[in-house]
């Protein structure tokens, strides 16, 4: 049908089918602003303004939008200056975001700027709650929305003719550090907000930071600079993976098992193939059967080989069973509808501790399984730990006490926001080039180039914007899809998950049962510590050894115990991942460690207070320190040979002293007071913590490589294979590299990444960019910085009058664009660059450098959380979560906080309300963002950020992770403030209402 559609006051007539949705419609003209993450109407990442008024446009009809005026994000606000013609810019509302930090992924912003630019045209002067609610309608799996909510406010501000909130330097609340004495403490400030209908966030940008003096001096690194890719994506530039166009790009779609287990005894796409419009229908019958791992890790996969593009086998229900290409998303659904696939269904396995015992049906019988390490497909034993460091046992008996309890954590989604989307073709040199969202281009590469048939260098990665990854896309998920049907067809093909698919399809957290023994003395010393993980892994390995390795080798390293036993910690960590016919487990950020430290902090919260010990200095007085071997550095190393490490840093007293200050631990800990003081004598408070540690990085493994040339205007191209999945990890590649070279962030140009044009880099995760790439991109830059100054040296050394000292390139020093020597003379980079492209001895200055760590400097963070609960319902709800992090020398305060803001509201739901469950036929219960429920603007506790930096030596500018650690802590912080409210002692996350209830029921 035809249809006449008003957009940004542009009329366009376009040709659509009947029931085509306003998203495709808008999508289909180049308004790529628009945004899918699902098709229900949930997430609101498709949101335009109709009349002035958001709505959804995914379940909207586009012919019910005729008459009417649409706005996308293309008309809000452009780029100032366009050559010789300038524009009047970007909107406050984008500005504002910029500036604030508010943009990671970007995969929402455009939809939030759209739904906060009608709040503000009805409401110039909106309280924060009211921003909150605007902003609820789009979900948002980066932020937290404490920094997009900041933003609004801020751009409430401009519009009204106000002077907003800044963001300099002056208004940082810097502490100085006192050598040897930490820095003074954060004064405690009662919470403004104790009535829960009203906000619940500070408005404040910057986080608190308690700064190195080393850090102090520079102009880039430690700056809040705004991400380089803010501009684009604040505007909805076509960024994305889907966001392309291509003549005769075909539709993939996958069919997906209905069972849990069963052999395909037949299979006929006849029908599906004359189908017309059908490209191409690929069974396992028709592509070559290669044995391969999905998991995006370095070579050699540490797990099994054990998947094919498609089996004659299905293993959980989602499964693959056919690929089809079609003319059309229509055609390509019929066509799955017309494949017809006979079953003999096999028994199901659903429960792990049944699936390992002798006898039970077997999952993995193919011959072309590869075994890693140890896992044992006859057991259905994707991996098998067993670490003993010290001797466990003597320690138990030197115990007073043992304390012996269970824990369980659920599987659950790492929901991006934007799902896993891949274009693939043939270039015009017969290449093929894969378009993709991932988070590990190099190994999507190597890893496809045996299943495809293709050696390594035929394959072109490109990975453009990610709309979120959180380790789901450190996985080859579909990659193969579209590309053994762009071989079949010889067309581009297109193939994105719907959100049905993400659950159903794609990867998620391990769920673990956790077992706990340790031993403890009087006065509360460990003697021993003893887990054992048992982990389902689903139908498949990935990820199997590694995360649930991590499981222990992070979680079960902080607390070594006191005395004797700091220097000589019994510990053990058993595991079993088992194989089951769940949809496979995988990564997802914090990598098992998440699942290790609600039990261990569950733990140590029960052990301290049965006898009745202070829960902080127990902890404390057991919890690794400076200078300590990093207990597992000896014992296991994700599969290869472990080396010893010494933990050169640790700030975790420092956080711990000024977390505690600003939660107002002090005036609440134990006082029944405070418990009750919540005005309904229904309701208690309570207040918790949990003390972590992460890792930054893989040792003797992981590398990445940077490149770095310079431009004849003194600007250079920084080339990583580093992966940006929302992160700001270019932003802060660009300000390691701006501080070697001397000039501001806005004259270092990143691009990340693309196989044939940037250096190797094993991806993003592990929390290494920043550290990993950060490294090779600092070495870069001083290759390049050393060849700058030896070439000003000459240049000013030509300049000067007979008898003036001759100037060598130590001499000089990069700074504020100009290469200066120390009797003030000066040569601008601009003139080096130029000099050096066209004048005399021409060259191109660049250096390239890569980088591989020996360590990984733990991160340490400690979690408080403050929680109200109604005793006589269970229902929780939780007030505020404070974090103080010792992530090293933080490079970028705005961005580092968007991390730890994102990573606890992530954990949140971790703690409280994220499952992923399945009936007893292995289907899931969960298919959509409704049932799945993820954390909303209006639902937020308020959240502080408090980072405690500490010098890491190994890094040229003291950094370690930042990612992952704030995934860890919550869960456990909530629950021990549960317990510390009412009494409720919950086990197993995420404590729902209905636990808490059954708990205090007894
Ligand atoms: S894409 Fe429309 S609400 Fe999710
Ligand atoms: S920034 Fe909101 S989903 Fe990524």
């Amino acid at each position: 049908m035809k249809l006449l559609l008003n957009i940004n006051q542009v009329d366009h007539e376009l040709e659509i089918a009947p029931g085509d949705s306003l998203l495709k419609a808008l999508r289909s003209l180049g308004y790529f602003g628009v945004k899918h993450g699902c098709e229900t109407g949930d997430c609101g990442a498709c949101t335009v303004l109709l009349d002035g008024k958001p709505v959804n446009t995914c379940n909207l009809l586009a012919a019910q939008a005729e008459s009417h005026r649409i706005e996308t994000i293309e008309a809000v606000g452009q780029h100032p200056e366009q050559g010789w013609k300038t524009t009047a810019g970007l909107h406050p509302l984008q500005l504002a975001f910029v500036e604030s930090g508010a943009i990671q992924c970007g995969y929402c912003t455009p939809a939030q700027i759209l739904a906060a630019k009608e709040l503000l045209y009805r409401n110039p002067a909106p309280t924060e709650a009211e921003v909150r609610e605007a902003l609820s309608g789009v979900l948002c799996r980066c932020t937290g929305y404490l920094k997009p909510v900041q933003a609004v406010l801020r751009a409430a501000a401009v519009l009204r003719g106000e002077a907003p909130e800044g963001i300099t330097e002056q208004e940082w609340p810097f502490l100085p550090e006192e050598p040897g004495k930490g820095g003074p403490e954060i004064p405690f400030s009662p919470t403004p907000y104790l009535n829960p209908s009203e906000p619940q966030t500070l408005s404040r940008v910057m986080p608190r930071i308690q700064v190195t003096p080393r850090a102090m001096s520079w102009s880039s690194v430690g700056k809040p600079e705004p991400k380089v890719d803010a501009i684009k994506l604040v505007q909805g530039k076509p960024a994305y993976t889907a966001d392309f166009e291509r003549r005769g790009l075909l539709v993939a779609k996958v069919l997906h098992s209905p069972l849990a287990h069963a052999r395909i005894k037949h299979i006929d796409a006849s029908r599906a193939r004359e189908l017309p419009g059908v490209a191409a229908v690929l069974t396992w019958q028709d592509i070559p059967r290669v044995v391969y791992s999905t998991a995006g890790q370095s070579d050699p996969i540490p797990g099994p080989l054990d998947a094919f593009s498609l089996d004659n086998k299905v293993r959980f229900v989602g499964d693959r069973v056919a690929f089809v290409a079609a003319e059309t998303e229509e055609i390509a659904d019929q066509a799955l509808k017309l494949i017809d696939v006979e079953y003999e269904p096999l028994p199901i396995l659903l429960d792990p501790a049944e699936a390992m015992q002798p006898g039970a049906p077997r999952l993995h019988d193919e011959p072309e399984y590869v075994n890693f390490a140890e896992s044992d497909p006859a057991r259905n034993l994707a991996a098998h730990i067993r670490i003993d460091i010290g001797d466990v046992e003597k320690g138990f008996a030197e115990a007073d006490y043992i304390f012996e309890h269970e824990y369980e954590v659920p599987k659950v989604q790492q929901a991006h926001i934007e799902p896993h989307v891949v274009i693939t073709y043939w270039d015009e040199d017969d290449r093929l080039v894969i378009r993709t969202s991932t988070q590990v281009p190099f190994h999507v590469r190597r890893i496809l180039a045996p299943v495809l048939g293709l050696p390594i260098k035929r394959i072109r990665v490109i990975k453009p914007r990610i709309g979120g990854g959180f380790g789901g896309k450190q996985e080859v998920l579909v990659e193969d899809v579209a590309a053994h049907l762009t071989i079949a067809t010889g067309r581009p093909v297109i193939i994105e998950y719907s959100r049905e698919e993400e659950f159903t399809a794609a990867r998620s957290r391990h769920p673990m049962r956790v077992r706990m023994k340790t031993g403890v003395k009087k006065d509360g010393t460990l003697t021993a510590n003893a887990m054992y993980a048992l982990a389902d892994t689903g139908a498949y390995g990935c990820h199997a050894l590694t995360v649930t390795g991590n499981t222990g080798h992070k979680a079960m390293a902080l607390y070594i115990g006191d005395g004797p036993y700091r220097k000589a910690p019994n510990i053990r960590f058993y595991a079993d991942v088992v194989y089951t016919n769940h949809p496979p487990a995988g990564a997802y950020r914090g990598y098992g460690v998440p699942q290790g430290y609600w039990p261990v902090e569950r733990h140590m919260e029960k052990i301290a207070r049965q006898l009745n010990l202070d829960p902080l200095e127990f902890r404390l007085k057991n919890a690794l320190r400076a200078g300590e071997l990093h207990p597992f550095s000896t014992a296991w190393s994700e599969g290869r040979e472990p080396r010893p490490e010494t933990v050169e840093t640790c700030g975790l007293e420092e956080c711990v002293r000024q977390g505690k200050a600003v939660i107002g631990w002090d005036q609440k800990f134990g006082n029944p007071v405070w418990r009750e003081s919540t005005g309904s004598s229904h309701l208690r408070h309570g207040i918790g913590v949990a003390m972590v540690m992460q890792g930054t990085a893989i040792p003797y493994l992981d590398m990445g490589g940077a490149s770095i040339k310079m431009n004849d205007d003194g600007s250079f191209n920084l080339l990583v294979g580093a992966t940006d999945l929302g992160t700001g990890s270019d932003t802060v590649l660009g300000q390691m590299a701006a501080e070697v070279l001397g000039v501001p962030l806005e004259d270092i140009l990143v691009y990340s990444s693309d196989t044939d044009f940037t250096p190797f880099d094993k991806g993003a995760y592990a929390s290494s960019t920043t550290y990993i790439s950060g490294n090779a991109v600092a070495r870069a830059a001083q290759l390049v910085a050393d060849r700058i100054r030896w070439r000003a040296a000459r240049m000013l050394n030509k300049l000067a009058p007979a008898g003036v000292a001759q100037l060598g390139p130590d001499d000089l020093r990069l700074a504020n664009r100009q290469a200066t020597a120390p009797d003030g003379r000066s040569v601008s980079l601009s003139e080096i660059g130029h000099h050096a492209l066209h004048h005399a001895d021409q060259e191109q200055i660049m250096g390239v450098a890569s980088y591989m760590s020996p360590v990984s400097p733990p991160p340490f963070a400690a979690q408080f959380a403050e929680v109200t609960v109604d005793i006589e319902t269970g229902q929780v709800r939780v007030d505020k979560l404070v974090m103080a992090v010792d992530s090293g020398v933080i490079v970028n305060p705005i961005t580092a906080s968007g991390q730890i803001e994102g990573g606890m509201t992530q954990a949140l739901g971790y703690a409280v309300c994220e499952e992923m469950r399945y009936d007893e036929a292995g289907h899931a219960r969960e298919v959509d963002l409704r049932d799945y429920h993820i954390f909303q603007a209006h639902e937020m506790p308020e959240l502080e950020t408090i980072f405690v930096e500490t010098f890491e030596p190994s890094h040229p500018f003291g950094v370690k992770a930042v990612a992952e650690i704030p995934m860890d802590g919550v869960a456990p912080a909530v629950g021990n403030a549960i317990l510390d409210a009412c009494g409720a002692q919950v086990d197993d996350n995420p404590v729902t209402p209905e636990k808490i209830w059954r708990a205090l029921k007894g």
